[in-house]
């Protein structure tokens, strides 16, 4: 469903894995309430059409960006560029994340060296960069996509929900420190959605987490787009070092 309620008019916004699942929900929901947006993907090439798409549909601008999150080096650049170019950046979803399951004993360095790498470290380092740009304008929205396993830890997920954790953890200490500059960050706790992460634990578990979900349904990405649409505009703009979940009352 279209928002068109025009709440990021004019905002520079910067959205990790913007070419499938939540990043491209966020992207579309974002694109039709008016922001500029560095759109980013891994595969280069990914987002030419759909930013063309967007940039011509809603009157503004999708520009698109290809790195890996891993790389510190192409995030500096990227930073440098929407700085050069717009001399502003007024938002940035970090929602580039990986999942690979795995049961204790079964965890291997690889997976926890990965997992870390995009879900932890390169969160840091874009908020690093992120808040130069946003420390000169006094002004900017943080959001940081978690998890609910990162509140409530998963059998199975003892690597995923780590990295779950630290960024709830991370947000909230960026937030203390980057206050006094209207900065604000905020995380958004997704239970379970409907995008190709979730679908990957195979139809049987999928049908059975359903089953712990209060509303008894997966959620949407375009639900998960609605909070971060709220965080980044600024009708939260008193909010800052929290936690959103949106998963439909879901126990685990
Ligand atoms: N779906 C859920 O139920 C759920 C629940 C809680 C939290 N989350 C979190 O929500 C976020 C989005 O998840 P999703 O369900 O939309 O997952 P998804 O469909 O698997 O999409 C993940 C996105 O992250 C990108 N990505 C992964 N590694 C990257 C890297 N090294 N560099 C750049 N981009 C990279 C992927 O790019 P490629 O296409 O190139 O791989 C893709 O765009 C993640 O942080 C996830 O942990 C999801």
């Amino acid at each position: 469903m279209e928002s068109r309620y025009n709440l990021l008019t004019n905002k520079v916004v910067l959205i990790t894995g913007c070419n499938r699942g939540i990043g491209k929900a966020i992207l579309k929901k974002f694109a039709e309430n008016g922001a500029i947006i560095y759109a980013s993907a891994r595969q280069s090439g990914i987002l030419d059409v759909i930013a063309e798409e967007l940039s011509n549909k809603y009157t503004t601008k999708i520009i698109p960006v290809y790195f890996d999150v891993r790389d510190s080096n192409a995030i500096k650049e990227v930073a440098l560029k929407i700085n050069k170019e717009f001399k502003r950046l007024d938002c940035i979803v970090n929602n580039a994340g990986v999942m690979e399951d795995a049961l204790i004993g079964m965890a291997t360095e690889r997976n926890m060296q990965d997992t870390f790498a995009v879900n932890v470290f390169a969160v840091i380092n874009i908020i690093q960069y992120a808040a130069k740009i946003m420390k000169k304008q006094q002004s900017g929205s943080i959001i940081n996509i978690s998890s609910i396993v990162g509140v409530n830890g998963n059998a199975g997920q003892i690597v995923y929900s780590a990295s779950k954790g630290a960024v709830i953890s991370l947000t909230k200490s960026a937030a203390k420190e980057l206050a006094p500059y209207n900065i604000r960050v905020n995380a958004i706790s997704p239970g379970m959605i409907d995008t190709d992460m979730f679908r990957s634990i195979g139809e049987t578990r999928v049908n059975e987490r359903i089953q712990k979900i209060g509303m008894k349904r997966m959620g949407s990405p375009e639900e998960i787009a609605d909070a971060a649409l709220f965080l980044a505009s600024d009708l939260s703009k008193y909010i800052s070092g929290q936690l959103i979940g949106v998963d439909g009352v879901t126990i685990i």
